[in-house]
């Protein structure tokens, strides 16, 4: 017997391999994961995650932000593209565009992101290799909302690895992307369910 679960409706934001937006796709399937995903956007035309998508059977709205004369009006279709779901929560999973006002404000508390570094430490890139040679003796990632700063909204969770001696940026990246795949599934977890008590 199948449970009958009210679900949050997810918008998965991506631009690359999407293995985040796999977990994710992995942990909807289950009857009593309380979300679905009704869409996933990708800026980059032709990366693996679209292929992801499509084979779980969810619409992908391929979206080139080059396409776009402005950072403004590429959001804008964005959130027209999403206004055609019933999406309750936004999930940037890998999604390399830093977003404006134009986005965050119509969505502000139900838009987060996945980051791999121990926030506030090593926001922005080459998260990694900058932990490794600070000689940090943990990594992880964190699961935050989104404001207007780069990295820096509201953490809602993390999770953390050793740094090992002699780690390449390869390998910890590798180690830390495990706990990304727990990670988002969880947060997605906590935020649907606060969504779905306050419905
Ligand atoms: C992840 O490490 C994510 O934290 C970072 O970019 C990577 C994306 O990987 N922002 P994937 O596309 O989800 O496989």
């Amino acid at each position: 017997m199948t449970k009958n679960i009210s679900k949050i409706g997810l918008a998965v934001l991506i631009s690359g391999r999407g293995s985040n937006l796999q977990s994710l796709i992995d942990a909807c399937a289950s009857d009593d994961f309380p979300a679905e995903i009704k869409l996933v956007i990708c800026n980059i035309p032709g990366v693996y995650g679209i292929e992801r998508a499509e084979k779980a059977g969810i619409p992908v709205a391929v979206i080139p932000h080059k396409e776009f004369p402005s950072r403004e009006t590429f959001e804008q279709a964005m959130l027209d593209e999403i206004a055609k779901y019933p999406v309750d929560l936004v999930c940037q999973a890998g999604f390399m565009r830093i977003v404006t006002p134009t986005f965050i404000e119509p969505w502000r508390g139900r838009l987060i992101n996945i980051h791999p570094s121990l926030l506030p430490k090593f926001k922005g890139l080459h998260t990694h290799e900058r932990a490794i040679e600070a000689g940090e003796t943990e990594a992880g990632c964190t699961i935050h909302y989104v404001n207007e700063g780069v990295d820096e909204g509201e953490i809602i969770l993390q999770k953390s690895v050793p740094i090992l001696p002699g780690d390449t940026p390869d390998a910890l990246a590798a180690r830390v992307l495990e706990k990304e795949h727990i990670a988002y599934p969880e947060a997605v977890q906590i935020l649907a369910k606060n969504i779905l008590e306050k419905q």
